[in-house]
Parts: C-alpha cells; structure tokens; sequence
C-alpha cells in the first residue's frame, strides 16, 4: 500500500521541487512526486501546485484527491498552515486534528450526480492520530492530539471578531483549506491525517498577520515536520483499520474512479 502525503503552505519542497510528473484527471492536471522511504511507496502532492500558484479557493481538491486514489494510495497525511484561536497554542506548534467547523461556502464534492452521504463523525483517523503522536513523542517532537479545525472561506484572513466566534464556538485553530479536503478523502475512502503547523495567532491576538510570516514559520518547521513523516510512514502502512473507508473506498471505485 502506498502513503499519500499533501504538502501544505511553505511545505513545497519537502521533498525536493524537481521530478514532478503529470497525472491526468477529470478534473483537471495534477503534479506529483513519487518516492521511497524505505519499503514504502509515496506520493506526494503540494496542495497548491509545485510553485504556489492556486490560492485556498482555488485549490484542484477534486483532482488532487482523484490522482491518489488513481496512484494506489489509501492513507494520506496531509499539512497545512494554521492561525493559533486557543490561547495555549503558540507559532511552532503541531497540532493532530480530529473535529472541523465548516464556514466557507464550497460546493465541492465527488457525489454532485448520485446521492451519497459520507458519515463524517470521525472525519480524521484516529489510528494514524495515533500511530504519528507516538512517533512524534519518540522523536521527542511535542504534538497536540486532538483539536477543532475551523475553515474559513479566505483568501483574506479573519477579522478579530470572526475568530471571537470561532473561539466560542469551540474552534483550536483556523486554516482556509482542510474543507472540502477532509470531506473528499472521506468521499474517496482514504484513512486521512491532518497535521496542522501553527503559524500565527489568530487575527486580533497579534497586531496583523503576513503571509510571509506563515511561509517563514512553516519553512522553520519543516525539518521536524519532514523528519516526523519520514519515520511514521512505515508505521502506517499496513492493514487498514475503517470498515467505512473500505465501504467509500468500494462505492467511490464503482461510481467515480472506475
Ligand atoms: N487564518 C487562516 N488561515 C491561516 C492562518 C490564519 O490565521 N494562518 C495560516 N493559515
């Protein structure tokens, strides 16, 4: 089995920016590098695009989604810069997130011609949850196990009073792109992972937030992040452990992959 991994925001080059191939999708192109780390078979995909050209709302999720599921992949961990809402998180933080808040206003789904409804109750997989909070204990990198993602619709980010809202409606971190992500790797039956890389507090808990800032703090994240997924591959791969995402993974072959 192969391991998908999706590199967020300043997290392009994780593993090097030449040998990207092509994949054809009904959606549209994807770029993709492929590798070993040790036995394991990976694909990774920079969410954005190789140089960062497509912004949050942007994004081919569809495709990007669709290319590894038609590369063999069941288990995805994927990145993604993060603005602090809980006050005990800090810039430098990795966070394993199991809950989300949906407020953009995405229509992006694999299911627009039959009628599915994914059961989204436990959106992130607790296993791989798990398997990358050992890992990273053991490497003596320090992640929070447990937190609610809100997604907002971007490509601004929030006003003081949004992330207020945020805050008491029980939101941890805020991002512009796990929704539809999340929601499609449950639709394509992946085991999915998010490992959120906080970058700034959230707006009205620092003066302003730069874009160069979440760039430069995923940037001095990466070696952690990097050595984190470089040993937690071969720990996740393996038998699979949701009989949902066996079901997906069945109904989405027969109606969308083929
Ligand atoms: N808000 C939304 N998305 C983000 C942030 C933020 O504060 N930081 C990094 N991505």
């Amino acid at each position: 089995m192969s391991i998908g991994l999706i590199g967020g925001s300043g997290l392009e080059t994780l593993f090097g920016d030449s040998g990207y191939k092509t994949l054809a999708t009904p959606y549209g192109e994807i770029k993709y590098l492929e590798t070993y780390i040790d036995e394991t078979h990976v694909v990774f995909i920079p969410r954005h695009g190789p140089k960062h050209e497509n912004p949050p709302h942007k994004v081919n999720y569809l495709g990007n989604m669709y290319a590894l599921a038609k590369l063999g992949v069941d288990k995805i961990v994927a990145t993604s810069a993060v603005g602090a809402v809980d006050e005990s998180l800090h810039p430098g933080n990795l966070v394993l997130v199991d809950q989300f808040i949906d407020f953009t206003k995405r229509m992006i789904t694999f299911y627009d011609e039959h009628v599915v409804h994914v059961d989204v109750s436990k959106p992130y997989c607790p296993n791989m949850n798990r398997v990358l909070f050992k890992v990273g204990r053991d490497l003596g990198i320090t992640l929070r196990l447990g937190a609610i993602y809100v997604c907002t619709e971007g490509p601004r980010f929030e006003t003081p009073a949004e992330i207020n809202m945020f805050r008491m409606l029980g939101a941890s971190i805020v991002g512009m792109t796990n929704v539809p992500e999340v929601v499609l790797a449950r639709e394509a039956g992946f085991h999915y992972s998010l490992l959120a890389i906080v970058t700034n507090y959230a707006a009205g808990m620092q003066d302003r937030i730069t874009q160069e800032e979440v760039v430069e703090i995923m940037g001095k994240a990466s070696a952690s992040v990097g050595n984190l997924l470089e040993k937690a591959v071969g720990e996740l791969t393996g038998q699979s452990w949701d009989d949902d995402c066996i079901k997906f993974r069945d109904v989405f072959k027969k109606l969308i992959l083929g």
